[in-house]
């Protein structure tokens, strides 16, 4: 399993390089997606064609899942599941917050039942590299990372996000003004798995949204689990696209209580 870590870090690395190039270059919004403000730019499109055509390459018999439409079942019973760009608006907006996130999950490619075995998330801007190997702890630019300590919820900085839909958004925010007044204060970076990348190393106390596909949180997620952090989905459930809650185990029960009666699965 090293050995095929090893592998996704280092295309992570490179795509998120030719990301962080075509930025530079400058980018247009290819197409609208689930709605009008929901955009793919040209290089979303060239880094999953990168990342895909170099695993495949490297491991014929495994599957894909990418955000930008890559989808091979693969025979192996190991899927990549990849989002090319994380954080596309502020890729758009030249905004420093956005990555390429690859994790290699074992079993069907759905979030509830998926293991996740490696994961990578590499901030194309700043060229921060988060890893996580199962059972081999998180890193940071090769430096061990951990979750913040435990902290009651008054003293916990909260990341959230919204989705694209502007219904769903205005709901989402109704849950924020619901909490805010309860914790430190929240943050919306925009980039889910960089949000999870914050947890994992204590940038962050916590996370939670709702609405995130496979590809936003795959690698993310086991980046908290192997940073001693928690991950929650809603009522006891697995985390999903449905809710997702991430933090140190302690505060992430605290979150689960304070965010009960404002319903955040329902938006
Ligand atoms: C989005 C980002 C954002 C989150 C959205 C995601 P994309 O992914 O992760 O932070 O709030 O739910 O869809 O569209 O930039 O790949």
């Amino acid at each position: 399993m090293r050995e095929l870590h090893d592998l996704v870090v280092g295309i992570a690395v490179e795509a998120a390089e030719l990301a962080r190039i075509r930025r530079h270059e400058g980018v247009d919004v290819a197409a609208s997606k689930s709605s009008l403000v929901d955009i793919v730019t040209e290089a979303d499109r060239e880094v999953e064609r990168f990342v895909v055509e170099r695993l495949l390459a490297a491991r014929p018999d495994d599957g894909i899942l990418g955000e930008e439409g890559a989808s091979v079942a693969g025979t192996s019973g190991l899927t990549w599941v990849i989002d090319p760009i994380d954080g596309t608006v502020n890729y758009f907006y030249d905004i420093p917050a956005y990555a390429v996130s690859i994790a290699l999950v074992e079993g069907e490619p759905e979030p509830t039942t998926w293991r996740a075995l490696s994961g990578v998330v590499v901030n194309g801007a700043t060229g921060e590299r988060f890893e996580a190997l199962r059972g081999g702890g998180a890193r940071l630019d090769g430096h061990e990372i951990r979750v913040a300590d435990a902290v009651p919820a008054s003293m916990a900085l909260v990341g959230t996000g919204f989705g694209y839909d502007a219904g769903r958004r205005e709901r989402q925010a109704a849950v924020v003004q619901g909490l805010i007044g309860s914790v430190r204060d929240i943050r919306r970076i925009g980039s889910a798995a960089l949000d999870l990348a914050s947890v994992a190393c204590g940038r962050l106390n916590g996370y939670f949204e709702r609405g995130l596909q496979p590809w936003d949180m795959a690698a993310g997620a086991l980046l908290v689990e192997e940073a001693g952090g928690a991950l929650r989905g809603w009522e006891g459930e697995p985390a999903s696209s449905a809710f997702l809650l991430a933090a140190h185990p302690t505060l992430a029960d605290e979150l689960t209580a304070l965010l009960a009666p404002l319903r955040p699965q329902d938006v």
